[in-house]
């Protein structure tokens, strides 16, 4: 078998150059992100890289056949994190790895373990959590899915890439500390675990050097201390200087250009770029394309089990739905009638736009959904929607145009046409979401009177769009509800309530909205999220309890958004156009900051109920060699069948050195319990997963420690403590060193 210093030995320099920079945009498979560059003479094919991560993202257009080329949407991050569900998340990557082989793609671009810092990040929904722990775990599972099938997986966007605004340029300060424990840390718990065959590095600077151009991030830290031996690429058009790049640990420049080629040729001529470091990235290079299924022909699979796709889309969104309220409203019983409110009931929002995007053959909405479980959808409160959206429609159109041009402008692989494009194609997009926030309140007393008196209950959908390149907006229509959806909430409830009956808000949002200022007036909520083209059934039968809600938040929900501290610094200074942000929070994100200051959230970190009720007992802890293990039961004491997840919060010895109040160090879903059944639980927690970073090394704190098993952060229900002899120390490799 042939390795990659064979081929090195056969190559030219010029070729091995050529090698580390991309091909452009896709011209093997249109709508894919990028090809590598391929060596005819030797065979070696360019490779093609996709993204994800809810789904492959293809165009459904080939050029010249006339076939279309749809994929599974699955659910987006946000919502694969709620379900907790590890082997869920390990079965959608493994789905996501036969579709991106079975189109000829060889490496997923996906996928994404930012952190959840600020509410309205305008690519929350592609990223797990707030902890790192979760997103750590998350991402492990979702690469070994996708890997198992041949198929490469990238850890992106490394590292301390949580805002959109001015993402090309922001400066992000941030403490060693934080970055080690909170930002660093699922990337870590990824690398070591799944062993993904290519990360990405950001766009944006950390500590004053662009991600990309940073060798204590891409060589000190990646490879020399965790040992990470795979690719490392740049995220698209990066950085400003591409022999700095080369030099500082990228292997592969994306999407690459032939000025680039030149440039890293005249910076070899000149002595600036050595041998040593282009055979280093160049046998990187040659490494990913000798695993692709491309080299290895591979091929697709014949059939592809699309059905089971599917019905894998569907588990994973059902697990994900997280049910925050429930006043006795659901589930719903029978086959009611209900009416249903918002667009978002007849065009639900299956998931965020720009490059987490992807084109299903189908979206299931809320209205349809609940038809095929027989509900009887009010006719007249529907129609009044469906004439209301001509303009949506038109808009929605002109998105489509640009779109278009955009896929136009990707075969033909023209960078400065793409970006001209992409300007348009984002004011398009910013069009679209101002359209989404057409009038949601046409109705008269008198007709919601009337629909109130026939129907059973009222179904109000809250729908929001997000992409990469903006956050969210902190105004009335995006983060706050428009005056429109408040009266809609308000007068809705006041029709349904005079009557006896119920109203159920569902949050089709890519990352949290205000919810305190409605929140009282209705009986029921549930947060959809982004769900994928499974929508509208996986939220039918968690409406009717064919399935119990077991969702859990994997991200604080706050009262106030300027609560949140990342606000304080957002988006950074200057406030117009921003080129830098300091992450003043430090350590304290998310429930770390909530918990640790006393702070009420609206909905705290791992908060979700149920129709039925778990019971925790009989909770055992214990030092095993470098191990704690906690065993405990869980019960089902409700009506219902269901699953809990099971969260365990270890709150540290009391020192000198400032720490959370608790943190997350171990969860588990349980497999579904009919009512009066139980589980017994075994969590391991390695003994380095109770460490902090101190004075450059790794501590572990002698003393006691808490041990706060719990339903969610804030709803502890079982408590032991556990002493830990002595301090141990390790090195940033995790080598036991003296303290
Ligand atoms: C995004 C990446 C994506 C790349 C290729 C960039 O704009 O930040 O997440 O993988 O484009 O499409």
């Amino acid at each position: 078998m042939v390795d990659a210093d064979d081929i090195l030995a056969g190559l030219g320099v010029e070729e091995k150059i050529s090698l580390l920079v991309g091909a452009g945009l896709s011209r093997i498979v249109l709508g894919a992100a990028g090809d590598t560059r391929s060596i005819a003479r030797l065979g070696i094919p360019g490779i093609v890289l996709c993204d994800g991560p809810a789904g492959v993202r293809i165009h459904p257009l080939r050029l010249g056949d006339a076939r279309k080329y749809y994929v599974i949407s699955f659910p987006n991050e946000i919502l694969l994190a709620s379900s907790w569900n590890l082997d869920l998340v390990r079965s959608v990557g493994r789905a996501i790895g036969e579709e991106a082989r079975f189109f000829g793609i060889d490496v997923m671009l996906a996928p994404g373990l930012n952190m959840h810092r600020l509410p309205i990040g305008g690519r929350v929904f592609e990223y797990f959590s707030e902890d790192p722990l979760l997103s750590g775990e998350m991402a492990s599972a979702y690469v070994e899915g996708v890997q198992s099938t041949g198929v490469g997986a990238t850890l992106k966007h490394f590292v301390a890439h949580e805002q959109e605004a001015n993402r090309l340029l922001i400066n992000v300060v941030v403490s060693e500390r934080a970055l080690r424990e909170i930002y660093l840390k699922p990337f870590e718990i990824a690398v070591r675990r799944a062993r993904p065959w290519a990360v990405m590095a950001a766009y944006n600077k950390l500590n004053g050097k662009y991600c990309t151009q940073n060798p204590w991030l891409l060589t000190k830290v990646l490879r020399e201390e965790w040992g990470y031996d795979g690719l490392v690429m740049t995220d698209w058009f990066a950085g400003d200087n591409s022999v700095e790049q080369i030099l500082s640990g990228i292997d592969l420049i994306m999407p690459g250009s032939d000025e680039t080629v030149a440039r890293l040729v005249e910076a070899y001529r000149k002595g600036v770029i050595s041998d040593e470091i282009i055979n280093l990235r160049a046998r990187k290079v040659l490494e990913l394309v000798l695993k692709s299924p491309r080299y290895r022909g591979l091929g697709g699979y014949r059939d592809l089990d699309f059905e089971g796709h599917a019905r894998i889309a569907y588990e994973a969104a059902v697990e994900g739905v997280v049910l925050l309220k429930n006043d006795g409203a659901l589930p719903l019983s029978g086959k009611p009638c209900l009416a249903l409110f918002g667009r978002g009931s007849y065009w639900t929002v299956k998931g965020g736009l720009g490059s987490g995007d992807s084109y299903p053959r189908y979206v299931v909405s809320i209205a349809d959904g609940l038809k095929e479980r027989g509900v009887l959808v009010d006719e007249e409160v529907e129609r009044i929607y469906r004439s209301l959206t001509h303009r949506f429609y038109e808009l929605g159109e002109s998105v489509s145009v640009y779109r278009r041009l955009r896929e136009k402008a990707l075969a033909e692989t023209d960078a400065r046409l793409l970006g001209a494009l992409l300007t348009q194609y984002f004011d398009a997009i910013v069009e679209y979401m101002r359209v989404m926030h057409l009038q949601e309140d046409p109705f008269t007393d008198d007709l919601l009177e009337k629909v109130a008196e026939r129907c059973n209950a009222a179904v109000i959908t809250i729908s929001r769009i997000s992409t990469e390149g903006f956050d969210r907006f902190p105004v009335k229509g995006d983060y706050y509800l428009r005056d429109d959806e408040l009266s809609l909430i308000s007068r809705v409830s006041g029709a349904f309530h005079k009557h006896g009956k119920r109203v159920i808000v569902v949050l089709n949002i890519p990352s949290p909205i205000d919810i305190t200022s409605w929140r009282d007036l209705v009986d029921a909520i549930l947060v959809l999220w982004l769900p994928g083209q499974e929508a509208g059934r996986a939220l039918a039968d968690i409406l009717l309890g064919k399935v119990s809600p077991s969702g859990k938040l994997p991200l604080t929900w706050p009262k106030d958004l300027y609560e949140t501290p990342a606000m304080r610094t957002y988006p950074g200074t200057p406030r117009e156009n921003p080129v830098g942000v300091v992450y003043s929070e430090d350590i304290y994100l998310g429930y770390r900051y909530y918990d640790t200051f006393a702070l009420e959230p609206a909905y705290e970190f791992g908060y979700g109920l149920s129709y039925t009720a778990f019971e925790y007992r009989d909770l055992e802890v214990k030092l095993d060699g470098e191990s704690v293990i906690a065993r405990l039961r869980v019960v089902n004491k409700g009506p219902y069948p269901g699953k809990e997840v099971v969260q365990i919060y270890v709150k540290a010895p009391g020192s000198g050195v400032y720490r959370p109040l608790q943190e997350l160090k171990g969860f588990y879903k349980t497999k579904l319990l009919e009512s009066g059944e139980g589980e017994d639980i075994e969590v391991k927690i390695p003994l380095e997963m109770l460490a902090m970073f101190s004075g450059g090394k790794w501590v572990v704190e002698g003393g006691v420690y808490e041990i706060r098993v719990g339903a969610s952060s804030r709803d502890i229900r079982l408590k032991t403590t556990l002493e830990i002899p002595g301090i141990i120390c390790y090195d940033a490799s995790w080598n036991k060193t003296a303290c």
